[in-house]
This record gives structure tokens, sequence and C-alpha cells, in this order.
């Protein structure tokens, strides 16, 4: 799959985001070494703090399914700068696999492409 169609996936999982509070819509599509996707979106709560990335919905569901090497994630949000992973997630997807590949689009449809490592140095692990 190319990162044009992983991308395509992320931006259709936006679809099902639930995001009454911030009204920004999130989604993700996650592939595994195997080939294998694995969709997410955001889910918020009234409890802010509850809430739930896109991405972190991604891979909990990959790694509740017995998946936990990943090669590439493709991030889409509906903004004008590119859709970077917040910290937490880069310090989630980086316990699974410190060498993915993170794909960050942007509302145009527009995306920038970076190793997990490189936004994630000096990561916490022991
Ligand atoms: N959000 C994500 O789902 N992924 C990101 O990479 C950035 C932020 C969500 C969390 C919240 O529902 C909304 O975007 C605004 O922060």
């Amino acid at each position: 799959m190319s990162d044009q169609e992983l991308m395509d996936l992320a931006r259709k999982a936006a679809e099902n985001s639930y995001s009454p509070y911030s009204h920004f819509a999130v989604g993700a599509a996650l592939e595994c070494e195997d080939g294998t996707i694995f969709t997410g979106c955001n889910v918020e709560n009234a409890a802010y703090g509850d809430t739930i990335c896109a991405e972190r919905t991604a891979a909990v569901k990959a790694v509740s399914e017995g998946h936990r090497d990943f090669r590439r994630i493709a991030i889409w949000g509906n903004s004008r700068e590119y859709c970077y992973p917040c910290g937490s997630c880069r310090q989630f997807l980086q316990e699974f696999s410190k060498h993915m590949t993170v794909l960050c689009g942007k509302g145009d449809g527009t995306f920038v492409s970076h190793p997990l490592s490189e936004m994630m140095p000096f990561a916490f692990d022991f």
C-alpha cells in the first residue's frame, strides 16, 4: 500500500471521530509489519482529559488483536498545519516500534513523512 493510500484510510477513519468538544476530527491508519491495517479516530469525553487520540485508538486496537510490530502510521486532521502526533502518542507508539514511519496529513490532503525516532528522541524506556 502506498503512503497516499494509507493517508486516504486515515482521512476516512476521521469520519467516525467523536469530537463534540474540540470539533477537531482526527483519523489514523496503522500498518503492521505483516500488512494488517488498523484504523482509529479520536474519542472525546465530557471529562476532557479522558479523551483518546486517533493514533492511540488504532494502536490499542492492534495490540489487543495480537499485533505489536508497526511499520507505518498515517494521521489526518482537518487542520491548516500538519497533524503531528502529541507527545503521549509518540511515547505510546515507540513502546512497540521505535523504527516506524509517521505520516502527518492536513486538511488540504498534503502530508509529510518522518521516522518516529526523529520525532521522539531520548524516549523513556527501560
Ligand atoms: N488529537 C488526536 O486525535 N491526535 C493528534 O495527533 C492530535 C490531537 C485529538 C485529541 C482531541 O480529541 C482533539 O484532537 C483536539 O486536541
